[in-house]
């Protein structure tokens, strides 16, 4: 089943995607706004993670396609944990034209209508670096996350070592914010 939002559609990942992922991922811009690892990716090294990853049920990856069917960037959710229903999640939209006009509320709104709602999830939680503005905007005050901690000095980038902030969500805490916003207009 894909995953519909109001301007973006969750599909699962093809072969044929591994390109622009690894675009994404070898881009200095977007790798210096997450917490991942440094390194130059090759394509058989993409082509290989998307043989690992395609059957993991444990942690779901999703392209993020506009109603024109373009691929935009990847969300997940990670960590899967069955008994206490939670999850990680994470969010790039490589494209810098589709930033900064409400695709990626799109995307954390319907990522967090699919865990709770079809998933049976009850929190969600993410880590965003110190200074990613963007992605603080994002969930703090635009999708209902709460700051729940500091991983103080986690992440180590540009000679210099940055704190993680810990966000999360409860399945309460969506339904209140869906109370105020009505963002799906139900
Ligand atoms: C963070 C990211 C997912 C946000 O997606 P987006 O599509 O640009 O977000 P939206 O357009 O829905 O904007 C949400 C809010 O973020 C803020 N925002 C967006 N871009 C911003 C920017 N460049 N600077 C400051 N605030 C910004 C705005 O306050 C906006 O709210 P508004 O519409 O009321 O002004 C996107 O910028 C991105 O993928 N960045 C690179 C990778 C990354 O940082 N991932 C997240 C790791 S935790």
């Amino acid at each position: 089943m894909n995953i519909y939002g109001k301007m973006i559609k969750l599909r699962a990942l093809e072969l044929e995607d591994m390109e622009y992922l690894r675009e994404i991922i070898n881009d200095p811009e977007i790798e210096s706004l997450v917490g991942g690892w440094s390194f130059p990716v090759s394509k058989k090294e993409q082509e290989d993670w998307y043989y690992k990853i395609y059957n993991d049920k444990r942690n779901l990856r999703f392209a993020i396609e506009t109603k024109e069917d373009r691929i935009i960037g990847m969300a997940d959710l990670r960590n899967l944990d069955w008994k206490n229903k939670s999850a990680s999640h994470g969010l790039k939209i490589g494209n810098k034209d589709y930033r900064g006009k409400g695709y990626g509320t799109d995307v954390v709104m319907t990522i967090m209508r699919y865990a709770f709602n079809e998933l049976g999830l009850n929190r969600l939680e993410c880590y965003i670096l110190d200074y990613n503005i963007a992605s603080q905007k994002l969930y703090l005050e635009k999708c209902g996350w709460k700051l729940e901690g500091r991983r103080r000095k986690s992440i180590y980038k540009n000679n210099k070592f940055h704190d993680q902030l810990i966000a999360g969500i409860l399945k309460e805490e969506y339904e209140e914010l869906l109370l105020k916003t009505n963002y799906w207009g139900e």
